[in-house]
This record gives structure tokens, C-alpha cells and sequence, in this order.
């Protein structure tokens, strides 16, 4: 059964200029056409470099932020159709997490205050007491000792505070909970700590959640089903063991090679793609396909103007690319000095002394 289901979701932020800043030039076209769907009880993978939409699509399903066209059901209900009173009891079952738990937690506030607020603010809990078991079954859950009630935000580690974000969101007992990159500000050894929390509350509570994260890495072993945005729209969407296995579009291809693999030898014959320049500004995208202006394998004329819609290949494998089918035969070659290599095989071409960007650059 889906639980979450985007059709054809756009947020398009206005650009304004003029002395009053009345003058609306263009838009950001942060999210530009996203459909996907989140089945109750699953994990949704949603990775990106930065600046592709991630966060804007998140805020956009809490209707945080308004979108501009297109629908989000939320249990079959069309959330951006709810009224005020209707969508803030919505809110109580959707729930987001975000990298920096301490730019969201007020300072001055104990740990106990904290989580009590979003409960009193949606009426749970019985009275004072009734909210304390709560918070202090919800604290034992994510792993933090009863103490940390009466404790403040600064008091904690990174982790901790983590847990803290994760705790806050539990108290309000939500259907699902948007973890906006939620280890990137961790280190790597407490990042599988509260990977492997928030998988262990997905099988205890029945929880649904969206990762989303710049770094594949982070979302292949949590994910079930994983989407690959980029400017602001998906390029694949499969299952995560056949994205990992059989990734189809170039720019999945290019981020997966980024990922560094624990076994030497696999790790030195490992496809290397570099994306040369910048991610294109989201207020003037690229016409035809997106990725043109970093493909390797782009083709003349075709993929300059007509932009590929995302397409099942089989057994819900979806990807936005024309020339798929024959990049992963070897019928279409990669068309330029961009061409990936195998490190260990073939010299560098004499371009690579050129300024050549990793693929992922996210702070
Ligand atoms: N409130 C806003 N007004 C204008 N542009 C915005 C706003 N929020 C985000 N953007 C722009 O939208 C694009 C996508 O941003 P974001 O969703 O934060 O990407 P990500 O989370 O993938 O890094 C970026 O170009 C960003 O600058
Ligand atoms: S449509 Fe063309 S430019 Fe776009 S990913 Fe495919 S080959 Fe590359
Ligand atoms: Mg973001």
C-alpha cells in the first residue's frame, strides 16, 4: 500500500528584482516535475548533489514550503487541498529530521521542554506525567539515558543530538518522517549507529520514512527503493539492489563511481567518472536533458532539445535517459574526452591535468 504519493509535484521559487523587490525576473526551478511513490512501512532513497531539490521536495510534502503545481497524497488525502486546522493534525503524522539537530533545537530549552511542546501543541499525552512516561519510553527507544531530560542541546555529541531529532519526532507518533540528511554532519562510525537506530525503530514502530542524502553511500543499505534527482527532477528510480547492480543513467553512474569500494582490487579497476563544471543553475536549466552539459555520453541534437521522460525499463527500473538501452549495451559510446576510464588500464587523457570536480561537493 503507498503512503506517499507525488504526481508531477513542481516548486518553482519566484526570482525578484526592482528596488521594492517587485519585479519577478524568472524562477528557480527547484523541483520540476517529480511523481514518485512511498510504500507504507518502506524507506524511499532520495539522493542528489546538492542543490537538486532534495530539501525543497521534503519541505514541500510538510507543505512547508507551497508547490506550485501538481498533487501530494498523503494517505490518499490531497494534502495542499487541506485546510489550515485540517493539515496541521496531518502534520502531527508526518514528520521531518534534519542534519543539523541543533540548528532546530532551541538552546535554552532542556531536552524535556523540547519534546513536550510539539506534544502539548497536538494535545497528546495524559497531563504532565502521561507526557513524561511517554518522553521517557521515546528516550529509551532512541537509545538515551532518562537523565537527558532535565539536560540541554549544548550537553550532547553530535549522535546524541541526532537521537534528540529522532526522539522529538517519535513523541508526535507520525506515519512518516523525512530524514533530511540525517548522519551528513556525523562521523562515519556514529553514522551507521543511527542508520542502524532508525532501522531498528522502522521494524519496531511500522514506520515509513524518505532519506534523502547527497551521498549514495549513505542511502543503499537503508533504502528499499531509491530515486536519483537531479536539477530538480528524477533521472532513475529502481529498487535499491538493482539501482546498486545496474545503474542505467549517466549521472547515477557517475555518482555510484564516486563511492569508494572496501575491496583493493575491485577499488582500483572501479569506473571513474568525473562530471566536469558545475552543477547548472536551477533558474535557467539546461533545454532537452538536463544532464547534456555533463553527459558523457551525450548524443547530438536529441539529447540538446528533447528532454527524456522517466520510463520503466522493466520491473519498475525507471530512467530519464534516450540512449539507455544502448549505453548499457555498448552501442552508444561515450562521446567525449568526459569518457569514464578505468584508472588502472588506461593513462588519463591529457585533459585530466584541467580542473575536473568530483562529482559530489556538499558541505
Ligand atoms: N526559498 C528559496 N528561494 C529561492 N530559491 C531557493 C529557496 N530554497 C531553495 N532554493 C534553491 O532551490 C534549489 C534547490 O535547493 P535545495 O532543495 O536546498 O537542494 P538540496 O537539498 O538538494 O541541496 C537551489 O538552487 C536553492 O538555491
Ligand atoms: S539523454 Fe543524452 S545527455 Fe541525457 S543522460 Fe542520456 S545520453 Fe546523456
Ligand atoms: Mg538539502
Amino acid at each position: 500500500m503507498s503512503l506517499l504519493e507525488l504526481d508531477d509535484v513542481k516548486v518553482h521559487f519566484p526570482v525578484r528584482r526592482g528596488l521594492l523587490f517587485d519585479r519577478v525576473v524568472g524562477y528557480v526551478h527547484a523541483v520540476d516535475g517529480v511523481s514518485l511513490t512511498v510504500e507504507a512501512g518502506r524507506t524511499y532513497g532520495l539522493v542528489g548533489e546538492s542543490g537538486c531539490g532534495k530539501t525543497t521536495l521534503g519541505r514541500a510534502v510538510l507543505r512547508l514550503t507551497d508547490i506550485t503545481s501538481g498533487r501530494v497524497l498523503f494517505d490518499g488525502t490531497d494534502l495542499a487541498a487541506l485546510p489550515g486546522e485540517a493539515m496541521r493534525r496531518a502534520r502531527r503524522r508526518l514528520q521531518m529530521i534534519f542534519q543539523d539537530p541543533l540548528g532546530s533545537l532551541d538552546p535554552r530549552q532542556n531536552i524535556e521542554s523540547a519534546l513536550t511542546e510539539g506534544m502539548a501543541a497536538h494535545g497528546l499525552g495524559d497531563g504532565r506525567a502521561g507526557r513524561r512516561a511517554r518522553i521517557r519510553d521515546v528516550l529509551e527507544r532512541v537509545g538515551l539515558p532518562a537523565g537527558a531530560l532535565s539536560r540541554y542541546p549544548h550537553e550532547f555529541s553530535g549522535g546524541q543530538r541526532q537521537r534528540i531529532g529522532i526522539a522529538r519526532a517519535l513523541v508526535l507518533e507520525p506515519d512518516l518522517i523525512i530524514c533530511d540528511e540525517p548522519v551528513s554532519a556525523l562521523d562515519v562510525s556514529v553514522q551507521a549507529q543511527v542508520l542502524n537506530l532508525l532501522e531498528e525503530l522502522q521494524d519496531s514502530l511500522g514506520l515509513t520514512y524518505v532519506v534523502i542524502a547527497h551521498d549514495l553511500a549513505v542511502v543503499r543499505h537503508i533504502s528499499d527503493r531509491v530515486g536519483v534527482m537531479y536539477l530538480g527532477g528524477l533521472v532513475e528510480e529502481a529498487d535499491s539492489d538493482t539501482l546498486y547492480a545496474e545503474p542505467r543513467h549517466p549521472y547515477t553512474r557517475a555518482l555510484m563511481s564516486a563511492v569508494p569500494v572496501p575491496d583493493p582490487d575491485l577499488e582500483d579497476n572501479r569506473e571513474r567518472i568525473l562530471l566536469r563544471g558545475d552543477l547548472p543553475s536551477p533558474a535557467s536549466p539546461p533545454a532537452g536533458c538536463r544532464f547534456h552539459t555533463r553527459c558523457p555520453w551525450r548524443q547530438p541534437e536529441r539529447c540538446d532539445t528533447e528532454r527524456p521522460e522517466l520510463t520503466d525499463i522493466g520491473g519498475g527500473h525507471r530512467v530519464a535517459c534516450h540512449y539507455a538501452a544502448g549505453i548499457a549495451d555498448g552501442t552508444v559510446r561515450p562521446t567525449t574526452e568526459l569518457a569514464p576510464r578505468v584508472l588502472r588500464d588506461v593513462p588519463p587523457p591529457r585533459e585530466a591535468a584541467e580542473p575536473a570536480r568530483e562529482t559530489m561537493t556538499d558541505g
